[in-house]
């Protein structure tokens, strides 16, 4: 009887340790995210396609997105900006309070001229360049992952994060949009983004 009882307590005390490592478990999961979160942004100094610089703080006052690639990429940058064009079409009147910014990973090929004609076929998306060494920072802030891959014919591809982050108008993350991301869901997001 006695075996029992001590055995039935064990067993209470295995349940709570476990009930509270999952509590402390997810707990803590949250707040890693939101230092994550947190960690993302910060300053940096880059050029617009008309040559003038840009900073963090001139993209403050209004929320943003904020997207990597470069102007060779075959797929995944045209198909992104083409949607993130999309975002501005439909929020309308609205699209005055989303600022959208292509940032290159390839400063070697994508310089402010040619960064200029790639960017006629996104309308209302700036793209913005910059030195390999301003460049490599603000994809440090940003956690952005770019490697150079060479390619058959001796030419180079770009391999790239392909994250949208969403950025509100103190410069503070906010959150991202996937690639191939749910249309409807990205734009929820985007209404969230400007609202907020
Ligand atoms: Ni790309």
């Amino acid at each position: 009887m006695k075996t029992v009882r001590y055995s039935a307590w064990a067993l209470v005390a295995i349940l709570l340790a476990v009930v509270g490592y999952a509590w402390i478990a997810g707990g803590t999961g949250k707040s890693v995210m939101e230092m994550a979160g947190a960690d993302i942004g910060g300053p940096f100094s880059l050029q617009k396609t008309d040559g003038t610089k840009i900073s963090e703080q001139d993209l403050k006052g209004k929320s943003h997105a904020i997207f990597f690639g470069f102007t060779h990429c075959p797929e995944v940058c045209p198909t992104t900006l083409f949607e993130a064009a999309g975002w501005l079409e439909k929020l309308g009147e609205d699209s005055d309070k989303l600022a959208i910014y292509f940032i290159t990973v390839d400063p070697e090929r994508d310089t402010p001229e040619m960064l200029d004609v790639y960017m006629e076929s996104f309308p209302g998306i700036t793209g913005l360049s910059g030195s390999p060494e301003e460049l490599a920072e603000v994809q440090k802030l940003y956690r952005v992952y770019s490697r150079k891959v060479p390619l058959d014919d001796g030419d180079y591809t770009m391999d790239h994060t392909a994250t949208v982050y969403l950025m509100d108008k103190d410069g503070k993350f906010s959150g991202t949009i996937a690639y191939g991301e749910n249309p409807d869901i990205a734009m929820e997001k985007i209404r969230k983004l400007i609202d907020t």
